[in-house]
């Protein structure tokens, strides 16, 4: 579980340890810079205590204020778009950089009643809160699943901020290999730096132990603590990219093994293994995204049982409308109505000319019955077009991560329209998932 960030100025002590001992005693983690010296607003080890927060609370004083480590503490937490939570220590004059971040919501001073008490309410609030999970899904294979993880998210994370985990659940591994080359991914697999840790106990639950990835036969279902996250959550914005938090638990083909488990208590025992690992991700992100495999599997199951959401790409064809009735059918028949996501389907690849009529009739409902449910009542609203942009080749050897997106690039021949439409579609869907 990440931590709250703490940001005060060097007069500030007595304010510090009050919030301090506040948050220890209502058992929330905290972090706070022991020096706090000018030198550590660049500090590797500060600046990357704030992108692991799960939020920050300032001291407003003039101590801190003209603080440079403070105004640095708050720019990032800003730039990472972290819960920020002020609490004011004197009356100094707020600085621009204050005012702009934190007037909204500076209420309360220190010394009044109860200020501590609902400082605690509200980080608790925000600490305990679980963040979204969309499983990115459809029974038929090439639609766009892996490509719309990848850019539709890519463009939530840029455009509205938060922090982003993207989790590859196909044994294809395509997400992956999306962002790293295949010798990468591998590489991260073969130190369980992978999928599968959600699963069972790996090598980075303990040192001497083998890969589950190596024995297919014999699945390991006793609980386990969540890896260390910088193990296992690979950074795509890598220093010197675009600011925030998105993050990859890459894919590898050997959690394919389930299909083979020799009894369904092995594999339930697994499942609540992915459950809650998933629980505790959702604490520390904003959004945790599934990509999956297009038949339907005991990854399929985790996968629904996990998300709140299905977003389903499909093309405007009679196949992927198939494909999309299959998946309705097996989330109303196999997973139970008190965990049963909800489901939103966008259109992918649509070309100019086929877009007309079957994009048309769905959206009248000429296809619902075909569906078995209202398909039009889920159809998103945005739609992706068919474009040589979307269709992503493997990273070059020397490209970071994030260079694969789309929202990261330049905005010449049609870029600036898709990039509009990934965060069009992205902000529809946080809408919808919003409520
Ligand atoms: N809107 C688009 N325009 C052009 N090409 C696209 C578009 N969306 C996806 N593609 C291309 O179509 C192919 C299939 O897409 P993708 O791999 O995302 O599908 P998928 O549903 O994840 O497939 P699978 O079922 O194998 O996992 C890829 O080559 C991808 O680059
Ligand atoms: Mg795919």
């Amino acid at each position: 579980m990440s931590h709250l960030f703490i940001a005060y100025g060097p007069d500030d002590l007595d304010a510090l340890l009050r919030v301090h001992e506040t948050l220890r005693q209502a058992s929330v983690p905290t972090w706070y810079s022991p020096k706090n010296s000018d030198a550590d607003a660049s500090s590797p080890v500060v600046l990357d205590a704030i992108d692991d927060a799960f939020g920050m609370v300032v001291l407003v004083s003039a101590s801190s204020m003209g603080s440079k480590a403070v105004k640095a503490q708050l720019q990032r937490a800003i730039d990472r778009n972290l819960t920020l939570f002020p609490v004011r220590v004197d009356n100094g004059r707020l600085s621009k950089l204050f005012k702009s971040a934190l007037a909204d919501k500076l209420t309360d001073g220190i010394d009044e009643e109860g200020a501590l008490t609902r400082l605690v309410g509200q980080v608790r609030q925000r600490y305990q809160k679980r963040c979204p999970v969309i499983a990115v899904m459809n029974l038929k294979g090439g639609v766009g699943k892996t490509t719309v993880s990848a850019q539709v998210f890519g463009a939530w994370q840029a455009a509205l901020g938060g922090r982003t985990l993207l989790v590859d659940l196909d044994p294809q591994y395509n997400l992956t290999q999306t962002f790293f080359s295949m010798n990468v991914a591998d590489a991260f697999s073969e130190q369980d730096r992978s999928v599968i840790s959600l699963f069972e106990r790996s090598q980075l639950h303990a040192k001497d132990l083998s890969s589950p990835a190596e024995n297919w036969s014999r699945i390991r279902v006793d609980p386990f603590p969540p890896a260390n996250q910088e193990q296992i959550c690979h950074s795509l914005l890598t220093s010197g990219g675009p600011a925030g938090r998105l993050d990859l638990i890459s894919g590898q083909f050997e959690i394919s093994k389930y299909a083979f488990a020799p009894n369904p208590e092995s594999l339930a025992a697994v499942g609540a293994n992915f459950r809650r690992m998933i629980d505790f991700y959702r604490s520390n992100y904003d959004l945790i995204v599934f990509d999956t495999n297009p038949n339907a599997t005991f990854l399929t199951r985790c996968a629904l049982e996990a998300a709140d959401r299905v977003l389903v790409p499909m093309h405007t064809d009679m196949y992927s409308l198939r494909g999309v009735r299959l998946l309705h059918q097996v989330i109303t028949d196999q997973v139970s109505a008190a965990v049963r996501p909800d489901l939103s389907v966008l259109f992918n690849a649509v070309s100019r000319s086929e877009q007309s009529d079957f994009e048309a009739d769905a959206r009248n409902g000429a296809f619902d019955k075909a569906a078995g449910f209202k398909l039009s009542q889920t159809l998103m609203t945005h739609a992706l077009p068919k474009s040589a942009h979307l269709n992503v080749r493997s990273p070059e050897p020397d490209s970071s991560p994030w260079q694969q997106l789309l929202i990261h690039k330049g905005r010449g021949g049609g870029l600036r329209s898709i990039r509009e439409t990934l965060t069009s579609v992205a902000q529809e869907l946080r809408d919808l998932v919003e409520g």
